[in-house]
C-alpha cells in the first residue's frame, strides 16, 4: 500500500511539473455554449481536406444537408438533397468501387425534421451527424420505399455496393429515426447497417409502430465484420434489433415495448453490455442451430436488466455443444417468469424477480487440458475489479464525448496553428508547438486531413483532441526504421504523467516502411475513472492510399515481403499503471 502510494505522488508530481511546461494559463473550464447556438461542429471554420484525393485543393470533406437544398422543415421531401450532399465529390458506391480512403465525408444535419421517402445511402468512409444539442428527426414518410431509413449497404441489380465485410469507417450519431408514419404491417427498417470495423452508431432513437401486427425493424444486419453501437433507444417494433455479425460489441442499448427485443439471427463473438429491456414479449430471441448462414456461436451478455419480459432468452434449440457458447453476467430480471426458455416451451432457467450473477453454456477449459468440459448451468462468478465497475457495480463505460456544451470559441483548429495535414509537410514541430500552447485550454480540433511527423510526439495529459472524418497522424521516415529500437509515433503522456486525455474520431498510422514504429505509447494515467481514453479512433497499418503499404507495394506473393513492406512492430503498448478506456478500436 505504501509503495502504491509513493509511486501515485511521484506520478502526481511529474504531472504538475509537466503541466508547468505547457504555455497555456487560462484552463477550459466547462462549456459555455449558447444553448440557443447550434452544435459546434455547424460553425467551426469548415477547411479541412482529403490529403490523398486527387482533387485534394477542392474536394469537400464537411458538407451540412442544407448547403445542398435540405430544409429540415418537417414538409419537404430532404431525401434527394441528403443524397446528394453524401454522394458529391466523386465519392466510392454504386457497386463499381468496393472501397476507397481517399473520400472521407463528414455530413452534418442541423436541428429540424428532414422527411425521407426513400434510403439515404451511407457511403464508405462517412460520418453521418446530427446536432448534438438537439438531434434531428429523420421521418419516414406512409409511403417508403426502401431496406432503411439509413442505408449502409443497398442491394442493386449486380449484387450490392460493398462487400459487407470490407464495409469500413462509417459512424452514424445523434438522430431521432421515426418509423411511425408508414404502416405497421411494412417492414420498415430505421437502419439497414451491414458493416465491418471501424464503425460505429451512436446517441440514436428509433421509433417504431406498437400496433400487434407491427413488423417494423430498429436495426438490421444480415451479415459483416465487426463493429461497435451504443447510446440507442428503440420504441416499438418487431424487432429493436435483428443482428447477424461477428466481433461486435454493444453498449447501453434500451429497448422498450417491441415485440422481440433484440432477434440474433447469427452472433460470432458479440458482447452485449448495459442493455435494458422493457416490455418486451422475449428479450433476446436466438436462433441457434439456423440463420445465415452459421448459428450463434459465442455471446456474452454483462449488466442487462429486464422489466415486464415474460421469456429473457430464447434459444431456438438445445442441442448440446451446437448451440456455441453462452454467458450471462449480472442480469437483473423483474417480473421476468423464465429466464432462458427453449422454443419448445421448456424452461431451461426460471425467471421471477432476481438476479442470474453468472450463468454460462459451452465448454469450460481448466489449465492447459484442450478438452472441454461442456456445461450448462450456474458457474463461479468472475472477479471483476472494483476499478473496473460503476457505482452501480457494472463494468464501467464512458460514452463518446462530443462536446455538446462548449463554444466554437473553446475550440482551436490545428490548420490554423500552422499544421497542414496535406500527407507531404512535416507537421511534426507545428503539433509539438500547438500541443504545448493549447493542451488543457482549449479543445484541439483535427481538421481532416493527414498529419506526418517524423519523430515522436507527445500529446500532454490534459489533452482533449478531436479529428473529422478520421484524422490522420501518421509516422514517417529514418526515426521509425530501427526494428530493434523502436520509437513512438505518439507517446499519450510523457512517462509518468496522469490527467484527462480525451482522443475522438482519430486514425494513427505510418507511411511505410517504418519498421521500428511504435504507433502509440499509452503513459498518461486517468484521474477519474474514464478521464483518459479513445473513442472512434483506430491504429490501421497500410492498406490506405498515401501509407505506401498498398498491395503494389506489398505483393502478397508469398515471398514474405520487401524492405519497402517493412511495418511496425508494436501497434499499441500499453504502459504499467496507465489507465485508458478504449471504445470501438478495432
Ligand atoms: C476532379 O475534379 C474535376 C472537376 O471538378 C472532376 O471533373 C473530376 O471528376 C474530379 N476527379 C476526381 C477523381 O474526383
Ligand atoms: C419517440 O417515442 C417515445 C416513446 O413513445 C416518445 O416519448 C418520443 O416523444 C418519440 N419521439 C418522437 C420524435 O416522436
Ligand atoms: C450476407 O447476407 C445476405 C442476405 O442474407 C446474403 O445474400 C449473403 O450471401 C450474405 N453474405 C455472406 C458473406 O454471408
Ligand atoms: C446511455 O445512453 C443514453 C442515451 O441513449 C444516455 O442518456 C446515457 O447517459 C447513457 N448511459 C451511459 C451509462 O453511458
Ligand atoms: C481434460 O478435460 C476433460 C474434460 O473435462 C477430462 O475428461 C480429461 O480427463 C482432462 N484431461 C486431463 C489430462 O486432465
Amino acid at each position: 500500500m505504501l509503495s502504491l502510494f509513493l509511486i501515485s505522488r511521484v506520478i502526481g508530481y511529474a504531472a504538475l511539473v509537466y503541466s508547468l511546461g505547457t504555455t497555456c494559463t487560462t484552463p477550459l473550464g466547462s462549456g459555455t455554449a449558447d444553448p440557443a447556438a447550434p452544435f459546434w461542429m455547424q460553425d467551426i471554420k469548415h477547411q479541412g481536406i482529403a490529403a490523398f484525393n486527387p482533387n485534394s485543393t477542392t474536394y469537400q470533406v464537411f458538407r451540412n444537408v442544407q448547403d445542398f437544398g435540405a430544409k429540415g422543415d418537417g414538409i419537404t421531401d430532404d431525401t434527394d438533397a441528403i443524397n446528394a450532399a453524401i454522394s458529391a465529390g466523386d465519392r466510392c458506391g454504386g457497386g463499381t468501387c468496393p472501397s476507397s480512403t481517399t473520400t472521407p465525408a463528414v455530413v452534418f444535419f442541423p436541428r429540424g425534421t428532414y422527411v425521407i421517402s426513400a434510403p439515404i445511402i451511407a457511403y464508405y468512409y462517412t460520418q453521418l451527424i446530427g446536432d448534438a444539442t438537439d438531434p434531428p428527426t429523420l421521418l419516414a414518410t406512409p409511403g417508403f420505399q426502401g431496406i432503411g431509413v439509413i442505408d449502409a449497404d443497398p442491394y442493386i441489380a449486380t449484387g450490392q455496393f460493398y462487400d459487407n465485410t470490407n464495409n469500413f469507417f462509417r459512424s452514424v450519431r445523434n438522430f431521432i429515426i421515426d418509423l411511425t408514419q408508414t404502416p405497421a404491417s411494412s417492414a420498415t427498417t430505421g437502419i439497414h447497417w451491414q458493416i465491418a470495423q471501424a464503425t460505429s452508431l451512436m446517441n440514436l432513437v428509433i421509433n417504431m409502430s406498437t400496433e400487434s401486427d407491427t413488423a417494423h425493424q430498429g436495426l438490421v444486419m444480415e451479415n459483416g465484420s465487426g463493429g461497435f453501437l451504443g447510446d440507442l433507444v428503440f420504441n416499438g417494433g418487431k424487432y429493436g434489433m435483428s443482428v447477424g455479425n461477428q466481433q461486435f460489441t454493444v453498449r447501453n442499448v434500451t429497448v422498450n415495448n417491441a415485440q422481440t427485443c433484440i432477434l440474433a439471427v447469427w452472433n460470432w463473438g458479440w458482447t452485449f453490455q448495459g442493455v435494458k429491456f422493457n416490455n418486451c414479449q422475449i428479450g433476446f430471441d436466438i436462433s441457434t442451430g439456423g440463420g445465415p448462414p452459421q448459428p450463434v456461436a459465442a455471446e456474452a451478455i454483462i449488466d442487462a436488466t429486464a422489466v415486464n419480459v415474460p421469456i429473457f432468452l430464447r434459444p431456438s434449440a438445445n442441442s448440446g455443444q451446437l448451440d456455441g457458447s453462452l454467458v450471462l453476467s449480472n442480469i437483473k430480471l423483474t417480473n421476468v417468469p423464465t429466464a432462458i426458455g427453449l422454443f419448445s416451451g421448456d424452461v431451461l432457467l426460471a425467471g421471477g424477480t432476481t438476479t442470474i450473477t453468472s450463468w454460462a453454456q459451452g465448454n469450460i477449459f481448466t489449465g492447459s487440458n484442450g478438452t472441454g468440459l461442456y456445461t450448462q448451468g450456474y458457474i463461479a462468478a468472475p472477479v471483476k475489479a472494483a476499478a473496473l465497475l460503476d457505482s452501480a457495480g457494472n463494468i464501467f463505460g464512458r460514452t463518446h464525448p462530443q462536446y455538446a456544451d462548449y463554444a466554437v470559441s473553446q475550440f482551436v483548429s490545428v490548420r490554423d496553428h500552422g499544421a497542414m495535414g496535406d500527407g507531404v509537410t512535416d507537421d511534426t514541430a507545428a503539433l509539438k508547438e500547438i500541443f504545448a500552447a493549447f493542451a488543457g485550454c482549449k479543445i484541439i480540433f483535427f481538421d481532416a486531413g493527414t498529419y506526418i511527423v517524423t519523430s515522436t510526439v507527445t500529446i500532454p495529459a490534459g489533452t482533449q483532441m478531436v479529428g473529422e472524418a478520421w484524422s490522420v497522424i501518421a509516422g514517417k521516415g529514418s526515426a521509425f526504421q530501427d526494428m530493434d529500437h523502436p520509437r513512438p509515433v505518439v507517446r499519450v503522456g510523457a512517462p509518468g504523467s496522469s490527467g484527462l486525455v480525451e482522443i475522438t474520431d482519430i486514425i494513427f498510422s505510418t507511411i511505410g516502411p517504418a519498421g521500428g514504429a511504435i504507433v502509440v505509447e499509452w503513459n498518461a494515467k486517468q484521474t477519474t475513472q474514464g478521464g483518459a481514453g479513445m473513442w472512434d479512433s483506430h491504429i490501421r497499418l497500410g492498406g490506405a492510399a498515401g501509407t505506401n503499404l498498398q498491395a503494389a507495394n506489398c505483393p502478397s506473393d508469398g515471398s514474405g515481403g520487401t524492405a519497402a513492406c517493412k511495418q511496425n512492430g508494436l501497434k499499441i503498448n500499453l504502459i504499467l499503471l496507465s489507465s485508458p478506456v478504449f471504445s470501438n478500436l478495432p
